[in-house]
């Protein structure tokens, strides 16, 4: 552990006079582009007092260029800093369970990267020990938080696209394979695009569909081009020994309301360019998540429209932070619910098991 100088302050006033104290866990990637500049810079009354990475130099360096004053190598020891209200998660997916097991035994709230795990098994022991603790538990879900998710779900809430029959969720890219180990060995991220990318869109669809009761599910998760050298890596080379997940995976799910909903997902694929959206297939109309078209028919006119994006929304990231800091402060509900994360694991983790079995799997009653 070192010490460098004073703790990031935060200058805009808020309802607390408490000073939010936060320890970040892992500073790889997703810390520095997005939860802490602008991310937890932009939340009131807030310090950032310690950072943990395995890699001494990145946490270090974070720590410099921050002014955050505890640097640690092994989490365990940052959550056992008394003065820490809650940690903030961005490791690899594998270091997830134990860390928000480990904050929870501490007793600081939870913030979490996606996905929160790739079994309903620990999500459930997370959800377990968040009960336990009295402690929030949110999983960074930071789609649901963008302008125009705001304003599609603001819209879809009036019951505007009455029945929804179907939802088609794509998250799917041409050749945008993340190259470092976290992402591509199993034993870091425990799966491929499936988890990694189709874990936001389908998060974000359940989400406007409000989150039916998933029953049944089938899939498949092929290998189809990331072994070979056919397609170019628009983020350079990645190793192929390490490489054992899925480049590409689909689902289809039924819900218990009579819904379904067809899911793909790739890194590696032939396709014009990266595919990212959501349609929901309504009784009275259908929208499209992220463009928020919509299509709908009165009297017999069909009447094509666009929902506009919710004004003066801050970035997702910074929305989402901005979400988890307010809860905590406010004494809410978790923005990012743990329930809800549950039904979206267990159909992902359906997704696996079916493809590994050849057979549909009909989920335990989440
Ligand atoms: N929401 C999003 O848009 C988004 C984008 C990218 C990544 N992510 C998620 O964020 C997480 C991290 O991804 P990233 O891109 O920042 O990865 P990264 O590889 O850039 O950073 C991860 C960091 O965690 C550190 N680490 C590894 N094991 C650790 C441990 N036991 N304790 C502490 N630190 C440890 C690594 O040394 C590394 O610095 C993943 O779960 C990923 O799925 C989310």
């Amino acid at each position: 552990m070192s010490k460098t100088s004073k703790a990031i302050k935060t200058s805009k006033s808020s309802q607390s006079s408490k000073k939010l104290k936060i320890g970040l866990i892992g500073a790889g990637g997703i810390v520095r582009g997005a939860h802490l500049k602008p991310g937890w810079l932009a939340v009131p009354d807030c310090e950032i007092v310690a950072v943990c990475d395995v890699n001494r130099a990145t946490a270090q360096k974070l720590a410099d260029d921050f002014q955050i004053p505890h640097v640690f190598t092994d989490y365990r020891d940052l959550v056992a800093l008394e003065e820490i209200d809650a940690v903030d998660i961005c490791t690899p997916n594998c270091v997830h369970t134990p860390a928000v097991l480990a904050a929870f035994q501490a007793g600081k709230h939870v913030l979490c990267e996606k996905p929160l795990a790739v079994t309903t098994k620990e999500i459930l022991a997370m959800q377990a020990a968040s009960k336990k603790a009295g402690k929030l538990l949110m999983t960074a879900q930071h789609c649901r938080f963008s302008d125009i998710a705001q304003a599609i779900k603001a819209w879809v809430d009036t019951g505007a696209l009455g029945e929804v029959y179907h939802t088609r969720v794509n998250a799917t890219r041409r050749n945008h394979l993340p190259t470092s180990p976290g992402f591509i060995d199993p034993k870091l991220s425990g799966g491929g695009p499936c988890m990694d990318i189709g874990v936001h869109a389908l998060d974000t669809a359940m989400w406007l569909m409000d989150f039916p009761r998933p029953v049944r599910v089938s899939g498949r998760a092929l290998t189809n081009f990331a072994k070979g050298h056919e397609l170019p890596g628009a983020w350079g080379e990645w190793d192929r020994t390490l490489f054992g997940v899925e480049d590409f995976a689909s689902g289809y799910v039924h819900f218990e309301n009579g819904a379904t909903l067809a899911l793909e997902a790739s890194w590696l694929q032939h396709q014009e360019k990266e595919d990212w959206n959501a349609v929901l297939l309504g009784k009275k109309a259908s929208v499209k998540w992220p463009t928020g078209e919509f299509y709908t028919a009165v009297n017999r006119s069909l009447i094509d429209g666009r929902i506009l994006p919710k004004p003066g929304v801050q970035p997702a990231h910074t929305e989402e932070i901005v979400a988890f800091a307010d809860a905590i402060r406010n004494n809410k509900p978790s923005p990012v619910p743990v329930e809800q994360t549950l039904r979206v694991i267990a159909i992902l983790e359906g997704i696996m098991k079916s493809s590994a079995t050849n057979k549909e799997i009909v989920l335990p009653k989440l």
